[in-house]
């Protein structure tokens, strides 16, 4: 195990902002994950686990403890249970599974990170989220120093929410598994990708794969390397989940339709890109070397030569005049390492 020092983080986040790690390990196994916790613990130093960087925002003073990157790589499919490793790439996986014909996850095309991070959000989008598919999580329990495989309901599952993250240092996910369908059909839940599909009846799973990817490219929400919007964390604020009086209120202070959709338990989920836009935050807004992303409201990014301090000033100012047009206060996606 090679630790190393003042690694710096940024060229590791999608922001590419934030300071470096005092200490940095590349784990590609499970083994080094186990060493490098009980090296850190016995420095008296705090360790972070690090997956692709697509969901983070790092200090402009970086962390001053120990960073394990989960670099483990392996993808094993049997049937329809697909296992793979906390270091392997989202969608590579997804490939695959599109590929070898498995339903469930073609709606989560484009999205970039690495397995271990899907459940610790609950990775979603269009229609589908981790959470419909995951049958098993292998996690190291940090408090014991041993293995444990979680159930889904021990994963305690919410909207971009899980036990993982509400107890973050915790658990380390080290490999997932997933129950799929073979030969199934794809999922065309989302009204955006469904209308897409108008007039198609049974689009296959690779159509839809692609089409997902063209309406994430459309927003930003795929790293490329020509897109003026590429330096984001994806959403930067979840979408509020209200009580329908709050839903109302938004309603009758507005002049333009809202977009909202009621959820299982009663409240209503809006959409925080509109309620930014509505609250006069435009798309493309840009304060220095930060801005809203030209293709979605909901995209912070970074310009290139900023900082985290930036950044989130400009957070909380368009989190300011949404409370203040509307009331509500929108809460921030992507982890903090502060
Ligand atoms: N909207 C605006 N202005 C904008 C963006 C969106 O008015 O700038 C409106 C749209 O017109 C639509 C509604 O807001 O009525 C929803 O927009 P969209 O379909 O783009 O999805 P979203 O709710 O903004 C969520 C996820 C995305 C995911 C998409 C598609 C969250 C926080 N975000 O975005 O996930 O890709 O749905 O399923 O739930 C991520 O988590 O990083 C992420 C990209």
């Amino acid at each position: 195990m090679r630790i190393q020092e003042h690694v710096p983080l940024a060229p590791r986040t999608s922001l590419e902002l934030g300071g470096p790690a005092r200490f940095f390990v590349e784990a590609t196994d499970d083994t080094m994950v186990a060493e490098a916790l009980a090296w850190a613990a016995r420095r008296g130093v705090p360790a972070r686990v690090l997956g692709g960087g697509s969901n983070l925002v790092v200090a402009d003073a970086g962390f001053d403890g120990l960073v394990i990157e989960m670099a483990q790589r392996d993808l094993q499919i049997d049937g329809n249970r697909v296992r793979a490793a906390a270091g392997e790439p989202w969608d590579v996986l997804v490939a695959r599974c599109v590929d070898a014909g498995l339903a469930g996850l073609e709606c989560l095309s484009g999205i970039p990170g690495r397995v271990g991070a899907t459940p610790i959000q609950n990775v979603g989008a269009y229609g589908q989220e981790v959470a419909e598919t995951i049958r098993a999580v292998r996690a190291l329990d940090r408090a014991t120093g041993h293995e444990q495989l979680l159930t889904p309901a021990q994963c305690a599952f919410g909207y971009r929410d899980s036990m993982f993250k509400r107890d973050p240092d915790r658990f380390v996910v080290l490999e997932v598994t997933f129950e799929l369908v073979a030969g199934g059909a794809p999922a065309l839940r989302y009204a955006e990708l469904a209308r897409a599909f108008e007039g198609d009846a049974s689009p296959s799973l690779s159509e839809v794969r692609e089409k997902v990817i063209a309406l994430r490219r459309t927003k930003s929400m795929v790293i490329d390397a020509s897109d003026p919007n590429r330096r984001s964390a994806g959403s930067f604020f979840t979408n509020p989940i209200v009580a329908p009086e709050v839903a109302d209120a938004v309603v009758a202070a507005s002049e333009a339709p809202v977009p909202r959709w009621p959820t299982e338990d009663g409240r209503v989920k809006l959409a925080a890109g509109w309620l930014i836009e509505q609250a006069g935050m435009s798309k493309g807004t840009r304060r220095g070397a930060v801005g809203i992303s030209s293709a979605h409201a909901l995209g912070l990014v970074h310009h290139g030569g900023g900082t985290t301090a930036q950044l989130l000033a400009l957070a909380d100012e368009v989190r300011d005049a949404v409370r203040a047009r509307f009331g509500v206060t929108l809460e921030r996606e992507p982890v903090l390492w502060a």
